[in-house]
């Protein structure tokens, strides 16, 4: 399959004041990360908060600027697109976020605001547009259509609103969808129908996902390949199958551990390292994650551990055999 989305040694570097008078620090969010998606493929980007996984999705959809690196776009590189470039490359790559409450504004309507985007782009014309939101409201399971349709988010179910994020998302017909999250902040009983709802949708407009999440557990319903994230690194990636049968790096492994076995008889291995996350403000040094690792060695704290191959299309950045 051909690469539809790349991101070429990408770094983002905030800074910020912690206290007064003292000097800017710098937030290492993301911290050279490259990778490729292929057209249709779902890349999932797991890894606890902080780890820079939010920053990357913006990033890819030059939400923000990277500090340096690239991205590019069906071989192009948009880094350097100009706002008009920019506007029609926004058409066919949108973000959906985790909170869909707010991030609809409250005084627009459920039509109004998945219209919007047809407005901002000029597309289609204007008598046409409520003809092709009812129809993309049908395709999220948002029916009776044109009830909903004059509806406000306060009038919604969590899970309608997520489904009228989806619907905003997709009515300028995106090639590229980064879902940050979507499900983290609906009820449980929603999230595996807007799981399923997700893919359903991936095949029927041949979508390509960036899909963010914390949680392994969903990384595993819903992704091709995962890459897992620490304090801005990419520090393993692989196929899903690979990843959840024979994780390499230590906090993978850590990570996978720690998702949670529905049967509540088993017990699950307490492995993951506890202490707080480090700060990405000041990361330690080395590879971020030996303060934490079972098996650091004097190595490990001293340089940045290389992504290798650890077997066809698994890279690791742990020197560990
Ligand atoms: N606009 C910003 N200004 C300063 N620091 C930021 C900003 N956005 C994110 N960060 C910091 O960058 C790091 C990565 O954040 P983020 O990408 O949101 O992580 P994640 O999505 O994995 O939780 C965190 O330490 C966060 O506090
Ligand atoms: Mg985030």
């Amino acid at each position: 399959m051909a690469t539809l989305v790349k991101a070429e040694r990408l770094v983002k570097e905030f800074r910020v004041k912690s206290a007064i008078l003292s000097p800017k620090k710098i937030v290492h969010a993301v911290d050279d990360v490259s990778f490729e998606i292929a057209e249709g493929e779902v890349l999932g980007l797991a890894g606890e908060s902080g780890s820079g996984k939010s920053t990357t999705g913006r990033l890819l959809l030059r939400l923000i600027e990277p500090t340096s690196g690239r991205v590019e776009y069906r071989g192009t590189d948009v880094t350097a697109f100009g706002s008009e470039e920019l506007r029609r490359l926004r058409q066919k790559i949108q973000i959906v976020f985790q909170d869909p409450v707010s991030s609809l504004s409250p005084r627009m309507s459920v039509g109004q605001a998945i219209g919007h985007p047809l407005e901002i782009h000029r597309l289609g014309a204007k008598e046409s547009r409520k003809e092709t939101v009812l129809s993309i409201m049908e395709k999220v399971g948002l029916s009776p259509a044109e009830y909903i349709y004059r509806k406000y988010p306060h009038q919604l179910s969590g899970g309608q609103s997520q489904r009228v994020v989806l619907a905003r998302a997709l009515v300028t017909r995106p090639d590229f969808v980064v879902a940050d999250e979507p499900i983290a902040m609906a009820d449980v009983s929603v999230r595996a129908l807007i799981l399923r709802l997700m893919q359903d949708l991936k095949a029927e407009f041949g979508l390509t996902y960036l899909f963010i999440t914390h949680d392994l557990a969903t990384a595993k319903y819903l992704c091709d390949r995962v890459a897992i994230m620490y304090l801005g690194r990419i520090v393993e990636l692989a196929s899903r199958d690979e990843l959840f049968s024979k994780p390499h790096h230590p906090y993978a492994k850590a990570l996978l551990a720690a998702v949670p076995i529905p049967d509540p008889r088993v017990r699950k291995p307490k492995n993951l390292p506890t202490g707080e996350i480090p700060s990405a403000i000041d990361p330690p040094g080395g590879c971020h994650f030996h303060p934490r690792c079972p098996h650091a060695m004097k190595v490990c704290s001293e340089g940045r551990p290389p992504l290798r191959e650890v077997a066809p299309g698994h890279v690791s950045a742990c020197y560990l055999d």
